[in-house]
């Protein structure tokens, strides 16, 4: 058994990217926890070699010697947020380490150096492609991080070179049937959360062809759309008082009033056109009652993109209205935590991907999930009606 090359090549270029970032930080930068909600940047190269290590050595050969003493660290049930960056090993020793292991486990999948034993995980190459996919979520993660540094550093000097103005919302809604419409992924790429297909029965419903852009959301803000407790869902309003957001995560207004936005290379434009991020789930929510319609559930979404009916799909996440939960026939793999430890009502799905999604994850059947109040996931909006 071994793996075949082109999966490889995709491996060794995650590893790449992941050791990369890591590699553009200070020692101290490594260890920082810029975010309440994300791990320092070294905790993640970490992790994803441990991950890595436990599924080749621990989980299909026994072997625990590259894990037994890191399950505190780099099991995330195991190991406080607060606590990861001070148990990180230096810089130079992360690094050498997480080289050192990624090519020893590239060599292992291959096949050359040892047979790699018989597991029916390695068919079809579904493990090295979950870790890649793992990976390339961790990457996104990173570049979070990376993002949320960038908004630290941001000096209060910025003017826009354009005027951000203010719009209603679009009316370039496309309309389907009521019909029934194949649902989910399939092996090797999909997750247990993807399976099994199906084909459930929709009814007929419409969805913008485009995300909610800038200049919509300017357009919400300016009517009161943070004032006006009638757009708000319950949870959504108490979040609201509680936090008292009143603009993307991301969003500044200069000494005349003009908006723009910070991002991972500093202050720049808000391009009307460009879809929203910055907002959560209960933001998405009262955008959408706002312009007399409705998050798309995700079977919609997926429906739609899989018709080729949606544009500027992949440029932010796209909340859906349903909570993320299991498909009918529903079963774990290959491991518990991966995706059932998280259908508890408490978060929600997110279609299509960010511009710093990888494109192996940027598949119509991809379930991505958050909690309602996340706004640093690159998230923004898509319009839905029923008909
Ligand atoms: C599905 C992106 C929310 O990053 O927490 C990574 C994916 N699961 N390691 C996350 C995941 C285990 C997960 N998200
Ligand atoms: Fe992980």
């Amino acid at each position: 058994m071994s793996t075949r090359l082109t999966t490889l090549a995709q491996l060794r270029g995650v590893h790449n990217r992941l050791r990369s970032l890591a590699l553009l930080l200070e020692e101290e930068e490594l260890r920082t926890q810029y975010h309440d909600d994300l791990s320092p940047l070294g905790w993640h190269l970490g992790h994803c070699c441990y991950i890595e290590n436990y599924w080749l050595r621990e989980g299909i050969q026994g072997d625990d010697s590259k894990t037994a003493h890191l399950k505190d660290l780099y099991i995330p049930e195991n190991s406080p947020k607060p606590e990861r960056g001070g148990r990180l090993p230096d810089k130079e020793t992360l690094l050498r380490q997480t080289l050192e292991d990624h090519e020893q486990n590239l060599l292992l999948l291959s096949g050359m150096a040892e047979p790699l034993a018989e597991n029916k995980l390695l068919d079809n190459d579904y493990l090295p492609f979950f870790l890649i996919q793992h990976h390339a979520q961790h990457y996104e993660t990173m570049l979070m991080v990376l993002t949320q540094r960038a908004y630290q550093r941001h000096r209060h000097d910025f003017f826009p070179s354009r005027r951000l103005i203010g719009r209603s919302p679009a009316d370039d809604y496309v309309s389907l049937p009521e019909c029934t419409y194949p649902i989910g992924g399939a092996l090797p790429l999909a997750f247990d959360n993807e399976l099994p297909a199906h084909s459930p029965e929709l009814c007929a419903y419409s969805i913008r062809r485009t995300p909610a852009s800038n200049a919509e959301y300017l357009g919400f803000i300016e009517a009161g759309g943070y004032e006006q407790q009638a757009y708000w869902s319950a949870s959504g309003w108490e979040w609201l008082e509680k936090s008292q957001c009143q603009h993307p995560e991301h969003w500044r207004q200069d000494a005349r009033g003009w908006w723009y936005g910070l991002s991972e290379d500093g202050p720049c434009d808000l391009k009307p056109e460009e879809p929203v991020h910055g907002i959560n789930y209960y933001e998405a929510e009262a955008f959408a009652r706002y312009a007399d319609a409705r998050l798309p559930q995700e079977h919609e979404w997926e429906a739609a993109q899989k018709l080729h009916s949606l544009q500027k799909t992949g440029i932010v996440w796209e909340w859906c209205k349903n909570p993320f939960a299991p498909y009918q026939d529903y079963i774990a793999f290959p491991y518990d935590r991966y995706s059932q430890a998280w259908f508890d009502d408490q978060h929600f799905v997110l279609k299509g991907g960010s511009r710093y999604t990888r494109p192996i994850i940027k598949r119509p059947s991809f379930r991505n999930f958050y909690n309602p109040d996340k706004r640093h996931i690159f998230a923004g909006c898509r319009l839905a009606r029923s008909e």
